[in-house]
């Protein structure tokens, strides 16, 4: 018999075949659902991977390496969450395509199943189809208890930590009687601006974007790192009933009424309609009003009204024969490739951009498409000359889905990634771990022009009426080639500008003039430092005091510093010890520009208190919390001592708790700390 070479007797060699297998089939799965948006297996299957792969490495603990799949925090997450079975079924819907579908597929087979004559009406509620992912929340006595996704629909992950930091969902439900045991079902979904922030920001940090809001969701949802969840502002509509004890509806408008009455969220947009005439209007009324909501929807939900009419006709193989999905068209559509442009960004990120034969989808002229970077090109295997499908998915820039390859004609280029900036020339870099190309020149154009307006904007130095068009005078007549160069502008240079009076000149000057005079965060901020956003300026403002400090901070300084961890400190080393930059930080000092920090609350009605958090909060962040004490002039510590005046204690708080007992500190619940800050929490700011 003879043994193949890749099979070994050996369970550990067989061990870490396998799990170099799993990883390399968990990434290529993870790509395909998170940035290609075309997942080849279903979450069930995706999960026995996972779980496969971390039951291997918790036998073998050696084979665990830090790029493994399994420690990944985010969209990777699947199979680390506690599974739920789901009491009743989450079903999903057939879906219609049109108005003849709907009447057909749904209206005519309800009158069927229930003996009713064609000529007969049925009233169905609609309702927009939230383009986001089902989850299940579970009120007991009227507090909820567990949140779970809706999974393969029999068993789905707990999220209910995720789910409390969502500020649209109740905690406990409203009014004064509510059912001992309430299910609720209803789909979380993020709003078009606040995909485009997370997009944003994934971007200037290297990462991959999402392809659509609902992989955003999902992506933000399944964290499992609560407190990543919490930074992305989930909404939640509720939409159906899971198993109910103690009270009864009688049809879906009054369950959606009385479910609204007790806190919880319902699309506004849902009607009630009294046949299939109205719901056949709806789907096509709601079309129409898809551009111009503030989510995505993919379509409609029509469902039977009446429950009694529901249970009469029942479900068929995992779907309800008493609702339908009615889809809208995709927002897609077919165009020649024309070219492939590099557009620099003010981090200096190139990103290929494709430049298209105009074509309209969905009323909107689409000329251009982002390709977001190299590795997702290569990934689809994009030429110039190919004939594409572009994706209108709730951003602002359409995408390229994928190439129609049957179309190829041998003729098609493909583009290689560029080695110089196509704007200043210079060199370009992939850097570790990242997905983008950046262009490393500090005299590039765009990167100018960006940091110029960066450098000016309201949450920085906010300089008033250096907006984009006085940037792009100042850029052109070459008066200004870094930031520094600002503080040297006489009134003489102005005037040179198009449409430039007198008083405007003046107006700039004095604006420039009073911004010498700024806080050292938003300088911090103004400075432009990879992953430095207000709130790390801030502390690291509040950290160092000054800004002679700030730079002659060690990696170690920078890394002890709250929230900054190794990426970020080794960004803000490399900014203060880059020559250009020194020097560039040296010609503001010495044209007048002097941040100083802002003195810490001292005085505040909580001066000289300290306090320390235990268990988990769930009205508001540690981040949070902290911030409110130091508002008001307390200190946050993390052990508990003679020294701590109180302790805040969340749930399953452990033996910080137990110690403070002990030393007779006082304890507060959340309620009560938000009383002695008589300040409200964050779901009321
Ligand atoms: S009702 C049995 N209502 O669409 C009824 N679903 O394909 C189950 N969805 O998994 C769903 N908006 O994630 C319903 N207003 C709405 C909806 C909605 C979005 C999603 C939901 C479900 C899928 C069904």
């Amino acid at each position: 018999m003879q043994l193949s070479l890749l099979e070994s007797s050996d369970p550990r060699q067989v061990a870490e075949n396998r799990v170099r297998e799993l990883r390399i089939q968990l990434e290529y799965h993870n790509k395909r659902y998170y940035q290609l948006d075309a997942p080849e297996i279903s979450d069930a299957e995706y999960d026995a991977l996972f779980r496969e792969l971390a039951s291997l490495e918790e036998r073998y603990p050696d084979l665990v390496t830090s790029d493994s799949p399994s420690q990944r925090v985010g969209g990777a997450a699947t199979g680390r969450f506690r599974t739920v079975v789901h009491r009743l079924p989450m079903l999903s819907l057939e879906n219609a395509v049109n108005d003849e579908e709907i009447r057909a597929k749904l209206d005519a087979r309800v009158k069927k199943e229930l003996g009713l004559a064609e000529s007969s009406a049925v009233s169905y509620m609609c309702e927009p189809k939230m383009d986001g992912l089902a989850v299940e929340l579970i009120y007991e006595q009227g507090v909820l208890t567990v949140a779970s996704t809706r999974g393969d629909g029999i068993t789905g992950e707990d999220v209910t930590p995720n789910i409390r930091t969502m500020r649209g969902v109740p905690l406990r439900l409203a009014g004064e009687w509510v059912p001992p045991l309430l299910e609720v079902r209803g789909e979380v979904y993020l709003s078009l601006e606040a995909f485009q922030k997370i997009n944003r920001d994934r971007e200037e940090n290297g990462e991959p974007p999402f392809a659509n809001p609902r992989n955003a969701a999902a992506g933000s949802l399944r964290q499992l790192d609560p407190r990543i969840t919490a930074r992305r502002p989930l909404s939640l509509f509720c939409y159906a009933p899971g198993l109910v004890e103690g009270a009864t509806f009688s049809s879906q408008h009054e369950f959606l009424s009385v479910a609204s009455t007790w806190g919880l969220p319902v699309n506004p947009l849902a009607r009630l309609v009294e046949d299939v005439d109205g719901a056949v209007a709806y789907y096509n009324e709601m079309q129409e009003l898809r551009e111009s909501l503030p989510y995505e929807i993919d379509g409609t939900v029509v469902k039977v009204d009446s429950f009694q009419l529901q249970r009469e006709l029942g479900e068929k193989s995992r779907s309800p024969l008493w609702a339908i999905a009615c889809k809208f068209p995709p927002r897609q559509a077919e165009t020649e490739l024309e070219d492939i442009l590099l557009s620099v960004g003010r981090t200096g990120v190139i990103t290929p951009v494709a430049k298209l034969k105009p074509v309209e989808i969905s009323g909107v002229t689409v000329s251009r498409a982002t390709l977001h970077n190299w590795d997702e090109l290569t990934a689809k295997d994009i030429r110039v000359g190919d004939t594409v499908v572009v994706e209108r998915a709730g951003d602002v820039i359409p995408a390229v889905v994928r190439v129609v390859v049957d179309r190829r004609t041998g003729s098609e280029r493909m583009v290689p990634p560029p080695l110089v900036c196509p704007e200043c020339g210079s060199a370009v870099v992939r850097i570790a771990d990242e997905v983008a190309l950046r262009c490393m020149g500090i005299s590039c154009p765009p990167q100018i022009r960006e940091s110029l307006r960066h450098f000016a904007s309201r949450g920085a130095m906010d300089i008033e009426g250096l907006g984009e068009k006085v940037v792009e005078q100042l850029l052109a007549l070459g008066l200004v080639h870094t930031v520094a160069d600002l503080y040297s502008l006489t009134k003489d240079d102005f005037m040179q500008f198009d449409r430039m009076g007198d008083k405007l000149a003046s107006n700039l000057l004095a604006a420039l003039e009073s911004s010498k005079a700024c806080d050292l965060s938003r300088f911090v901020f103004a400075l432009g430092i990879r992953h430095v956003g207000e709130r790390t300026a801030k502390a690291l403002a509040q950290a160092f005091g000054s800004l002679e400090n700030l730079e002659a901070a060690t990696f170690d300084e920078l890394i002890s510093v709250r929230d900054i961890g190794a990426t970020v400190a080794q960004s803000i080393f490399t900014f203060f010890n880059t020559p250009d930059n020194r020097s560039v930080i040296g010609r503001l000092r010495e044209l007048g520009v002097n941040p100083t920090a802002v003195a810490k609350t001292v005085g505040g009605r909580l001066s000289g208190k300290n306090f320390v958090f235990t268990g988990s909060l769930t009205r508001f962040s540690r981040d949070h919390a902290r911030k409110l004490v130091e508002d008001q002039g307390g200190n946050v510590v993390g052990s508990v001592s003679r020294k701590t005046d109180y302790v805040v204690a969340g749930e399953d708080s452990g033996s910080k708790l137990v110690k403070a007992r002990e030393l007779g500190i006082a304890i507060l619940g959340e309620d009560e700390f938000l009383n002695l800050l008589e300040t409200p929490d964050e779901r009321n700011m």
